[in-house]
């Protein structure tokens, strides 16, 4: 088959037109006039919204994003922070091991005096890959960097109506993205590709009609928007089991902090069985001892790579180590929090 060039001249033109007008207002975010008028983000906060918004929504991420802000306002203080604050702030956030990345590189960060402007040497910095250092360097040092995440790769994928293998797709894509950042607004550029997958070129119903590229894209020439990106259709996640032991007593949840590596890494926990292909047989092996355990219930939790069914069981009793209080479930990851709550409910 011919190959079809698509030319995009216009847009980074039309892309930045339409972001003056239509940017969204985010916290960690210097608006297209005030950036006109000479004001820049401060790095710190570029940075830790990019790491959180990772793998969340905007609403999700902008709690925790103004919470660690009103509590760390600099990257000094992110760095003088205990472990288990920050690891208890992250909580429900998901993904672990970017919170302690964050500690690990506001750390690197605070020592040598600042964040440094280029991506090739953020990428050098823990928990900083090559969309989050393009980005950073994009928004924060206005570097003629891009910044390519999914939703960059959804929208080129169909303004290009890309035909090829999705990994060699995304390569297409990104040497395609970098050679129309336009040098003098870098940062606008990303900005205005990151506001128009999120609110027009969605996963479904992309708003095309109002969409300032549709008469650059093939997909939408061909009527086939919802045809790309041609990604290979994900496996179904295997499903585990488990069984979790709330011990409740006067000063609250008996708890464990988990091993600084694998799942939930360095987060508190709550006591419980190995999580295997099938129900624990006999769950209460896995319980600690000398309590009278009751069965009250099961919690699901989906995590990226497998979905988890577990059994949640009561006592009562004093902890014999560290208590959680009961108005502090939050500091649980989520399917911790999910079976207290589901105790104490
Ligand atoms: N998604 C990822 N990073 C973002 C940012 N800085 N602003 C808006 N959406 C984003």
């Amino acid at each position: 088959m011919a190959e079809i060039t698509v030319e995009f001249d216009d847009l980074p033109a039309r892309l930045l037109d339409w972001y003056a007008a239509h940017a969204r207002e985010l916290p960690w975010r210097v608006g297209p006039g005030a950036r006109a008028a000479g004001e820049r983000p401060d790095p710190y906060r570029v940075w830790l919204a990019e790491i959180m918004l990772q793998q969340t929504t905007i609403p999700h991420g902008a709690r925790y994003f103004q919470a660690f802000t009103d509590r760390w306002p600099t990257v000094g203080d992110l760095a003088a922070a205990e472990d288990a604050d920050v690891m208890a702030a992250w909580a429900g956030l998901g993904y672990y091991a970017r919170a302690r990345n964050l500690l690990k590189c506001a750390r690197e960060v605070a020592a040598r005096g600042g964040f440094p402007q280029t991506a090739a040497e953020l990428l050098e910095l823990p928990g900083i890959g090559p969309y989050t250092a393009g980005a950073i360097a994009a928004l924060a040092f206005d570097a003629p960097a891009a910044a390519v995440d999914g939703n960059v790769e959804r929208v080129f994928a169909r303004l290009m109506a890309l035909e090829t293998p999705w990994e060699e797709a995304k390569r297409e894509i990104r040497v395609r993205v970098e050679s129309l950042v336009p040098v003098d607004r870098p940062a606008e550029f990303a900005e205005g590709l990151m506001d128009l997958g999120a609110t027009i070129c969605t996963p479904k119903n992309p708003n095309c009609i109002i969409c300032p590229l549709s008469d650059l894209c093939a997909a939408r020439a061909a009527g086939e928007m919802a045809r790309y990106p041609l990604k290979p259709k994900k496996a179904a996640k295997p499903q585990r089991y488990g069984a979790v032991f709330v011990l409740v007593g006067e000063a609250g949840i008996a708890v464990e902090r988990r091993p600084n590596t694998g799942l939930l890494g360095g987060m508190l926990g709550l006591p419980g069985s190995d999580w295997t292909d099938a129900p624990p047989r006999e769950p209460l092996d896995a319980a600690p001892a000398q309590a009278d355990w009751r069965r009250v219930g099961e919690v699901r939790h989906v995590f990226t790579h497998f979905a988890l069914s577990l059994e949640v069981w009561r006592a009562e009793g004093a902890a014999p180590e560290e208590v959680l209080a009961k108005d502090r479930l939050g500091d649980l990851p989520s399917v911790f929090k999910k079976a207290a709550k589901l105790v104490l409910s």
